[in-house]
């Protein structure tokens, strides 16, 4: 495999998994669906010998998330969720994991409901308080959790400062970059172990493949044991979805850029609406997370949310209006989304319940406000 790391991300994206095929010459990557590969006349097995151990379409996509991500290996699992699910099996029972107060639900669900059972000890803590989570952590803390911007409230963490203390305490940090991406944010770079992506989200891109990744800073004792969970236990990505994500890692860096103008066109128009109560999008000046978005963040990203005044009676109303954001779950893809986050969290969640969260997409910024404002009421 060429190795593109000297050259922008721009130019390592655009040519995602573009090596020429050895048989054919082919510049899109080939899809192997083969289960199985024949070993040679002594009976050795050559570098395949499974699909579910390894195949070379997923063996593409790991490699490009990788070096998208500056780490030294990946795997590519059948959704966020699994990568999620194959880190927390990686623990051993009695380990402690510190998530952040504002995560995706069901990140919280998974790690608080399930694997609670499982023997794992499981707190959260609001992560912009730093003092807040050096006290949370507890002799038995392995895994400090962070995802930034956080969905839905999009609170910013300091990824290098957590990733010192979580350091200190003999923790690894893991930070779900789905919503940033590596154009966006460089967690390895800044000190984090781990970085977890829904690949379903802005690396897929078209909302039409499911998969998630775990991609390592280090070849370490994390990396194997993942490796080794997710093949013997099945949770990777079939070579279709792979092929896919590749196709739309090809394309991130234009549609993020233009999804993250127009979402700062949104946020800026929507902090003046006066059907507005307040907006979070870290590219604001009145965001709190404002000065570390600005250290670690190159854009400030195509998510926001942003909490309607006259209540939750009235977000919904905001929702049904409106006739180009899709009330539908999910985001990243090129079609904007609308949704009432309460309705799907549920009564136990921190979010508010006049919270709509936005992921924009590629339509044009004028029509997207028009809309918007038609759907506000006034
Ligand atoms: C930040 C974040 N992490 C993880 C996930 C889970 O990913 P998936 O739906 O691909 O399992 C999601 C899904 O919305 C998400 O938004």
């Amino acid at each position: 495999m060429h190795t593109y790391m000297t050259w922008n991300l721009d130019t390592i994206l655009a040519r995602t998994g573009t090596e020429p095929d050895p048989e054919t010459g082919a510049l899109a990557p080939p899809i192997h669906t083969a289960t199985t590969y024949v070993r040679n006349s002594d009976g050795q097995p050559g570098e395949f010998v499974y699909s579910r151990l390894g195949n070379p379409t997923r063996q593409r996509l790991e490699h490009a998330l990788s070096e998208s991500e500056a780490g030294t290996g990946a795997v590519a699992f059948s959704s966020g969720m699994t990568a999620a699910m194959t880190l927390c099996q990686s623990l051993r029972p009695g380990d402690h994991v510190l998530l952040p107060h504002d995560i995706y639900f069901g990140v919280r669900t998974l790690l608080m409901e399930h694997f609670t059972r499982w023997g794992l000890q499981v707190s959260d803590v609001d992560q912009r308080d730093l003092d807040a989570v050096a006290r949370a952590m507890t002799p038995k803390t392995r895994l400090v959790w962070a995802e930034t911007p956080s969905n839905p409230q999009l609170n910013v963490t300091d990824i290098r400062a957590i990733a010192d203390l979580a350091h200190e305490a003999g923790a690894a940090l893991v930070v779900d970059n789905t919503w940033a991406t590596p154009l966006i944010t460089r967690p390895i770079e800044l000190g984090a172990d781990i970085v977890l992506h829904s690949v379903t989200k802005y690396l897929g891109g078209h909302s039409d493949v499911l998969g998630g990744a775990l991609i390592f800073a280090r070849d370490d004792a994390w990396y194997q044991g993942a490796v080794r969970l997710a093949s013997e236990g099945g949770a990777v990505l079939d070579p279709f979805g792979s092929w896919l994500v590749l196709r739309g890692m090809r394309s991130l860096a234009p549609r993020l850029r233009q999804q993250s103008a127009t979402a700062s066109e949104l946020a800026h128009w929507l902090e003046s609406h006066p059907g507005v109560e307040s907006v979070n999008y870290p590219g604001l000046t009145s965001h709190s997370g404002h000065p570390i978005a600005c250290k670690q963040m190159s854009m400030f990203g195509g998510m926001l949310s942003f909490c309607v005044r006259g209540g939750a009676d009235q977000a919904l109303r905001v929702v049904h209006r409106s006739q180009l954001f899709a009330n539908a779950t999910s985001l990243g893809g090129t079609e904007s989304l609308m949704e009432h986050r309460v309705s799907i969290e549920g009564p136990n969640t921190p979010t508010p319940p006049n919270l709509l969260r936005v992921s924009v997409g590629l339509e044009h910024g004028n029509d997207l406000k028009s809309d918007l404002d038609q759907a506000l009421g006034s």
